[in-house]
């Protein structure tokens, strides 16, 4: 435990140092953006996020964006994330004096999960019926600011060139963990990209994020949180290419992963954090339960 600490007093050491110089992350991790208004493109939208989250994203596009790159909406559901990610790109292109540009790339099945029927469906909807039109609908005065990959994403692959914001709301099994770090990881900008981990802090059965991130913990630092759910990365140093193996979690050794599993549980030891540290612990049992059996 004594030798995890050191490492993350080292760690924060080179956050503040980064933060510190770069105006633009130092207004990410101040955290003005709470206090603003809901994107108004994203007020009364369907969505799973949180508020905090929809100014996030809102904050990210619009004031941390600089056009460098693409951004990833990955797990779009019907349009949520997508409208606050539109509502900062819009504001981002009128500074510029430029019009819509397909910069956002939306990524989702668009299917009817059997667990959201009599939540964010009528109960008599058929699990697996389409949700494309809903998310078109919703989204039909951003169309020119995205570009949608329907279907399942691990099918596909990115050709996009360099990735600035990278929103993660899919990783709902270690594979898709896995092809997010072999196709979207090597087009992040070491310096400047954000990678918003949205199931961070939400639940206890998406260990594999913790173990994702802990594992490439010397090229992120973490800047922010929105206390539940989503946690925000900045790729602060570049990973070596050969590191970024779409089989990842799918091979990790259990003593590896039960190191990793610890050394992100440190992370969050100051007060107030109990709750998320009670998660980190929950997501590491369910995983080594379910992986390892216990
Ligand atoms: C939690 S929801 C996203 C919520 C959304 N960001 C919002 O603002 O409400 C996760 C989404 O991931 C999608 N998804 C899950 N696995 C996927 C896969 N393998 N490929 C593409 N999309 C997937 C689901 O269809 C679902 O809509």
């Amino acid at each position: 435990m004594i030798h995890h600490i050191l490492e993350i007093l080292r760690v924060n050491r080179a956050r503040r140092q980064s933060v510190s110089k770069d105006p633009r992350l130092a207004a990410l991790a101040k955290g003005d953006w709470r206090t603003a208004p809901i994107p108004p493109l994203a007020q009364g939208a369907v969505t799973m996020l949180l508020t905090d989250e929809l100014k996030l994203l809102n904050h990210l596009a619009g004031d941390y964006f600089s056009g460098e790159g693409a951004i990833i909406d990955a797990g779009c559901f019907l349009g949520g994330s997508t409208l606050a990610l539109a509502n900062g790109l819009r504001r981002h292109l009128s500074r510029r004096g430029l019009g819509d540009q397909r910069l956002i790339h939306s990524y989702d099945l668009f299917q009817v999960e059997d667990w959201t029927r009599g939540i964010y469906f009528p109960r008599e909807i058929a699990a697996g019926a389409s949700t494309r039109q809903r998310f078109d609908t919703a989204t039909r005065n951003i169309a020119g600011l995205i570009e949608v990959h329907a279907g399942d994403i691990t099918t596909q692959s990115w050709t996009g060139g360099p990735i600035e914001i990278l929103f993660i709301d899919v990783a709902k099994h270690w594979t898709v963990c896995d092809w997010i770090t072999a196709n979207f990881f090597p087009a992040l900008i070491p310096g400047k990209s954000i990678v918003v981990q949205q199931d961070y802090l939400f639940g206890s059965w998406t260990g594999w994020i913790h173990l994702t991130m802990e594992y490439f913990a010397d090229a992120f630092d973490i800047i922010t949180d929105t206390q539940r759910n989503s946690v925000v990365f900045h790729y602060a140093r570049q990973i070596a290419p050969e590191r970024l193996r779409g089989d990842l979690i799918e091979q990790m050794a259990e003593g590896e992963a039960r190191a990793l599993f610890a050394r992100a549980a440190a992370r969050w030891q100051g007060a107030g954090q109990s709750d998320q540290r009670a998660l980190l612990d929950a997501a590491a049992a369910h995983y080594l339960e379910m992986r390892h059996g216990g």
